[in-house]
């Protein structure tokens, strides 16, 4: 598989990685693989946040008056649920006035492609940086139509953020989105027949939900 995106990052911080190995581990169970994935979270949004733009303003210190700076657009979050929630304390952390919009898609077992049962974004989506959130970009299916979907209300600037990503995902989203920049924190081997990640996490929904067949 050609794995190319002008703007894939992938996340190497040692203790991302070592995070990352835990929420892998089938042994961790759901408290422990929500509580890793907010630690993982703030790693991710530091990342995703690295490069966003700043306009100068005047403040006073106790002492005096200086320059300072602050965010040049205003921020939105987007989890794509139910996985993507488990992203947001890292980002809120970051950004605790952004905006929150949710979309809620499903994706079919069978034709693996993604069902929508919600769909609430924020007003005025286009001045906003907007950090549309899901652990999992598998065949892409899910991300490439939360992000058209936010497009056609207007968002400009989006960023994916993920935990790990299969070569699939990456490319489908180098087609459909190219200008949208993923973060994620491993670039998996491949899918499988049943389009999970190898050697993925499992299901992150369930694992995060304890939602697992027993
Ligand atoms: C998972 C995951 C992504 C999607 C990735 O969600 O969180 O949204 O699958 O697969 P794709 O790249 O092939 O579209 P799922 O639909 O299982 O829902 P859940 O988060 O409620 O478990
Ligand atoms: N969704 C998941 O939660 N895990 C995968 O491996 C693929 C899609």
């Amino acid at each position: 598989m050609n794995t190319t995106h002008d703007h894939l990052e992938i996340i190497t911080h040692p203790v991302a990685r070592q995070l990352l190995t835990r929420l892998r581990d089938q042994a961790t169970p759901p408290p422990e693989f929500a509580s890793t994935l907010t630690l993982l979270s703030r790693f991710i949004a530091h990342a995703a946040s690295t490069h966003l733009p700043l306009k100068e303003i005047s403040i006073t210190t106790p002492l005096e008056p200086t320059p300072g700076v602050t965010l040049a657009q205003p921020v939105a979050l987007v989890p794509i649920l139910r996985a993507g929630l488990g992203l947001m304390d890292g980002f809120l952390a970051l950004f605790p006035h952004a905006a929150v919009g949710h979309i809620g898609l499903a994706r079919d077992e069978k034709t693996l492609l993604p069902r929508t049962y919600l769909e609430k974004f924020p007003a005025l989506l286009g001045p906003r940086i907007i950090f549309v959130l899901d652990p999992m970009l598998a065949t892409g299916g899910s991300a490439s139509h939360a992000l058209k979907q936010l497009k056609l209300a207007g968002a400009k600037n989006l960023i994916f953020c993920s935990v790990l990503a299969a070569p699939e995902g990456v490319e489908r989203l180098a087609q459909d989105h190219p200008e949208v920049p993923i973060i994620t924190v491993a670039l998996d081997r491949q899918l499988n027949e049943r389009g999970y990640i190898l050697p993925g996490l499992g299901d992150a929904g369930d694992r995060l939900c304890g939602t697992l067949d027993m």
